[in-house]
C-alpha cells in the first residue's frame, strides 16, 4: 500500500506502523508545529532522529526552515547526517519566486549524496523541473491544487506520463490530502504515494457497515456457544 503518514506525532506513527500501513513519514514545518515540536532546528533534529529510528529503513522527509540559500544548504547537510532515511525537503522556489532553490535540489542530489523532496508544488510543469533539476521525490498538494479550481489527478496523469516517458527517477507524492476518497483517486491517476494525516487512515479503515457486519458475526458466535 503506496501511503506515507504525514505527521511528526510519534504515538500515532507507531500505531500505524505496526499495522504495517505506511510506507514512509512526511512532515513539514506546520505539522511539526501542530505535532508540539518546539527550540527551533534543535527541537527538529530531536524529534526527526526519533522518528527516523522508530521508521528504520522507511524514508521520513524533513524541511528546510530558511530560504536563505547558504543556510538551506547547511540544514540539508545537518538533517541528512542524522539518519540515513532522512530525505531534505526542498520548496521548489522562495516565498517571492526565488528560483535558485532548484540550484541546491541540484547539488544536494549531484554533489552532497542527499536525497530530496521538492515540496509546495501545484503543477505538472513544477513537479517536472524538479525531476529535472534531480529530486529523488517530487510533491504536489493535490488539495491546494483543487482548492486553486483545477483538478489535481489531471496534473498526476500528466505528470507520471512524463516522468515514465523521460525517464525520470523522481517518485510522485501527492499531499495536501482533504478526503478519505482522495487516496485512491490520486493512486489511481498514478501517483507513487500518496501523504495522508492519520484520521484519513482511519477513514480508509472504518466503515459503518463493517462494524455492524463484524456484530452480527459476534452475536451469533455467542449464540453457537462454546
Ligand atoms: C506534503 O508533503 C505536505 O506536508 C502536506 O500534505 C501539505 O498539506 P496541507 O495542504 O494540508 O498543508
Amino acid at each position: 500500500m503506496p501511503i506515507f503518514l504525514d505527521s511528526g506525532n510519534l504515538k500515532e506513527i507507531e500505531k500505524y506502523l505496526k499495522m504495517g500501513i505506511i510506507r514512509g513519514v512526511t512532515t513539514n514545518p506546520t505539522i511539526l508545529l501542530k505535532d508540539g515540536v518546539r527550540g527551533g532546528m534543535q527541537g527538529i533534529k530531536e524529534r526527526s532522529l526519533k522518528i527516523a529510528r522508530l521508521i528504520e529503513p522507511l524514508p521520513l522527509s524533513v524541511e528546510v526552515t530558511t530560504n536563505d540559500l547558504l543556510q538551506m544548504r547547511l540544514q540539508a547537510q545537518e538533517l541528512a547526517s542524522i539518519a540515513s532515511n532522512i530525505v531534505v525537503k526542498i520548496t521548489i522556489h522562495g516565498p517571492n519566486g526565488e528560483m535558485q532553490n532548484l540550484e541546491v535540489i541540484h547539488e544536494l542530489e549531484s554533489e552532497r549524496n542527499i536525497r530530496v523532496n521538492a515540496t509546495a508544488m501545484m503543477s505538472a510543469q513544477q513537479c517536472l523541473l524538479a525531476a529535472m533539476a534531480g529530486a529523488s521525490y517530487v510533491s504536489l498538494f493535490g488539495g491546494r491544487v483543487a482548492n486553486m479550481g483545477y483538478n489535481p489527478s489531471d496534473e498526476i496523469v500528466r505528470l507520471h506520463k512524463v516522468l515514465n516517458v523521460f525517464n525520470l527517477k523522481a517518485k510522485i507524492i501527492i499531499g495536501s490530502t482533504r478526503e478519505v476518497l482522495n487516496v485512491i483517486e490520486w493512486l489511481v491517476a498514478g501517483a507513487d504515494f500518496v501523504t495522508v494525516a492519520p484520521h484519513f487512515l482511519e477513514g480508509m479503515i472504518v466503515h459503518p457497515y463493517s462494524k455492524e457486519t463484524v456484530r452480527q458475526f459476534l452475536e451469533d458466535a455467542a449464540k453457537i456457544g462454546n
